[in-house]
């Protein structure tokens, strides 16, 4: 149990609960491993849970009927989501499926509304992360919109090197557990445009492709590509 309540402390939006609310909260969250490109849940599923991630990758995307995805968002190590539909008690906005085997915290929408009336500082860290999730979207939208093929590449690669990134001697690391495919579902194009800006990016000494590994060599030139 304590390191139970040890590891929730860790997590940012239940940081701010006292003692006795971890208590309470480590004993009705219930734990939940998803394999490997397992869906959590469909677009348009009822939604009744609050999901943390304790270990893995989640991606939230939006599939059309012709198999085509959008990927909105990934999640990793302690964000959360799901909360959308619990709010608002609409049906679940877009897909959630996991990425790599992934561990998760699951808490039901009775719980977790009686805990967010208590909790005035858990509401208000939850708020936040809504507002920043919200300026993502539209930094997103803006990118969709106003971005050539090379700002798209390079949004996504940095926004992925600054949630996953790891320091090395010349860059910035990202491990991708995404496919190619996956990637470029995040970028809003074609696989074969986003291999081939890749390479370029790579001629240009932007980047190093070594396996599953981009090493991103010139933050700075990369980022002019994102200047609308
Ligand atoms: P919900 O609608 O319950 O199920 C899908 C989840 O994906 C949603 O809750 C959010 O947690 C997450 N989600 C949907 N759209 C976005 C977005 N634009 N930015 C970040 N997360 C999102």
């Amino acid at each position: 149990m304590v390191a139970k309540i040890e590891s929730l402390k860790n997590i940012p939006i239940f940081s701010s609960l006292s003692e006795m609310h971890l208590e309470e909260l480590s004993k009705i969250m219930l734990e939940k491993t998803y394999r490997k490109n397992q869906v959590i849940f469909d677009q348009g599923d009822p939604g009744n849970s609050l999901i943390v991630i304790k270990s893995g990758l989640v991606k939230i995307s939006l599939v059309d009927s012709n198999n085509h995805e959008f990927i909105i968002k990934t999640f990793s190590v302690n964000d959360f989501f799901g909360e959308m539909s619990l709010l608002d008690g609409g049906s679940r906005s877009a897909t959630a499926t996991a990425v790599e085997d992934t561990q998760a915290l699951i808490i039901f929408r009775e719980n977790f509304i009686s805990l967010i009336q208590k909790t005035p500082s858990m509401t208000l860290g939850m708020l936040t992360e809504l507002s920043s999730r919200l300026r993502t979207t539209t930094e997103n939208i803006s990118n969709l919109t106003f971005f050539d093929a090379y700002g798209k590449v390079a949004r996504c690669l940095l926004d992925l090197a600054e949630q996953i990134g790891e320091k090395e001697e010349d860059g910035v690391a990202i491990q991708l557990t995404l496919s190619r495919q996956e990637l470029a579902n995040m970028s809003g194009l074609s696989r074969e445009t986003f291999a081939r800006i890749l390479k370029e990016f790579q001629v240009r000494g932007c980047l190093r492709v070594q396996g599953k590994k981009i090493v991103i060599l010139n933050e700075k030139v990369m980022r002019r590509e994102i200047v609308i």
